[in-house]
């Protein structure tokens, strides 16, 4: 592999640069103050999940330029022929953003009408959450990880991980700061840093030991230093997972060049075969520098409640709680008493859950792999990382996903919504049920089957 090798600009005129392995290196990473006239033309990349309705066109009115350069929306089409398949009746099934079909358990639901009969519920609520929530959270990390927080200064709730982290990039990044992203990359992990004018550097992190080597090759040779570098494992899209040491390198890394790190969490409840995904905070000297974010969207199924975390070093707590303040009046507070009550009496649910997401990852997978897919099973998360197979695989991954959508019903995320080290791949989220999953491994089979020959 090549060091370095892309540059493209951020949407708002940040620099983004791609590197893959530095010790192969002939060129030295580009200097983030060598940023070049910010005119060229963005790579379609995914813009976020959602399935946003909202068109590419040009505003007509005077949009400031962060909007003005958010790139063309890869998935419009993909969403328009899933949206033009179910008008005309087809039932696709919808293996495209990581969005869970699962209810929360009922017991969290009736509390949820409990809290919502209680007029006292429907204030504004503060928005760092309400302090029994956020000793809940300190109670969780405790229990699961071993890791002691302070819920006065060291937690804070988010209106989903994504705000949280979102807001802590506005918080800590500016124009001429620097951040280092994980590639392929989950779009906001990119775009946060873009639209608080930043700049992304953009790693190769599906060998976590490469990733380190070329955080260390960048802090060395960019000036000014990356202050911020993004972590994900389990890692979405790629499912890429790490031991603790990686993180006591990380940490060493954070206090050798001086930088921060965000560790985004969102698949921790989320593993299978007895892998515990484990906690960045867990990490000796991890709370000085940096952040954890945490979900109820995916082990609790809590996904459209909208309501996560964000824990670790004060400092970083408080810049979020500060941005939040300006920005939010914090959770329905019905939704702060019904996660408190999920987080103290959920630690079994979640265990259900592992195992029957355990059961769809390998329906999928093995499904496919008998089909002559090359896939391995993921240990954590919610989705299934799939090279494309010959011989398709020159085609490209959205005309591929669209293929797929369209000959077998089944909608998947191209490779490429990721970035360009996506490409060749396809993501597929294993939200339905098993039964569904199977439908969808024999349409594809079906789907792709080569023609008889003509005789
Ligand atoms: C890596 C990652 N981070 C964050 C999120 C968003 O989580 P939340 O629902 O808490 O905003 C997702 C959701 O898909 C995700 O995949």
């Amino acid at each position: 592999m090549s060091s370095v090798p892309t540059t493209n600009f951020s949407p708002v005129g940040g620099l983004v640069e791609s590197a893959r392995h530095p010790n192969a290196a002939e060129t030295p990473p580009p200097v983030a103050g060598s940023i070049p006239s910010p005119h060229f033309a963005l790579p379609a990349t995914m813009r976020s999940e959602t399935e946003s309705s909202f068109s590419d066109e040009p505003f007509k009115i005077p949009v400031a330029d962060r909007v003005k350069r958010l790139p063309p929306y890869l998935f419009g089409k993909i969403n328009k022929l899933k949206h033009k398949k179910r008008q005309d009746g087809v039932d696709v099934i919808d293996l495209g953003m990581g969005n869970p079909t699962d209810p929360p358990e009922q017991f969290v639901i009736d509390k949820m009408i409990e809290a919502l009969a209680d007029t006292r519920n429907h204030r504004y609520s503060v928005s760092n959450g309400v302090e029994n929530l956020r000793r809940e959270v300190a109670k969780r990390y405790d229990r699961k990880y071993g890791v002691q927080l302070n819920p006065q200064s060291e937690v804070i709730a988010c209106i989903g991980s994504k705000e949280g982290f979102s807001h802590m990039c506005l918080a800590l990044m500016g124009p001429g700061d620097t951040a280092i992203v994980p590639a392929p990359t989950f779009p906001i992990h990119s775009y946060s840093v873009m639209l608080a004018s930043g700049n992304v550097i953009a790693l190769d992190v599906r060998n976590p030991e490469e990733f380190l080597s070329n955080i260390s090759y960048t802090c060395e040779h960019l000036f000014p230093k990356p202050k911020l570098v993004i972590v994900n494992f389990p890692h979405n899209p790629s499912g890429t997972c790490i031991e603790q040491d990686f993180y006591v390198d990380l940490v060493a890394l954070a206090k050798k060049y001086g930088f921060l790190v965000i560790s985004d969490f969102a698949y921790a409840d989320i593993c299978y075969d007895g892998y515990q995904a484990p906690s960045f905070l867990a990490t000796p000297g991890a709370i000085d520098v940096g952040v954890e974010l945490t979900t109820m969207s995916k082990g609790y199924s809590m996904a459209g409640w909208r309501i996560g975390f964000c824990c670790g070093n004060s400092e970083m707590v408080r810049a979020l709680g500060t941005i939040k303040g300006y920005y939010d009046y914090g959770i329905f507070q019905a939704i702060q008493i019904s996660a408190i009550v999920a987080m103290r009496h959920g630690d079994e649910s979640i265990e259900r859950l592992c195992l029957e997401y355990q059961h769809r990852r390998d329906s999928l997978v093995d499904g496919l792999n008998r089909q002559g897919w090359d896939i391995e099973a993921p240990k954590a998360g919610m989705f299934v990382w799939a090279k494309i197979p010959e011989p398709w695989s020159e085609m490209g991954s959205l005309p591929f996903a669209m293929k797929l959508l369209n000959e077998a019903g089944v909608a998947v995320s191209p490779g490429r919504g990721f970035g360009e080290e996506g490409e060749g791949y396809l993501r597929l989220a294993i939200v339905e049920n098993t039964q569904r999953l199977r439908q969808a491994v024999r349409e594809i089979g079906r789907c792709l089957k080569p023609e008889p020959a003509v005789v």
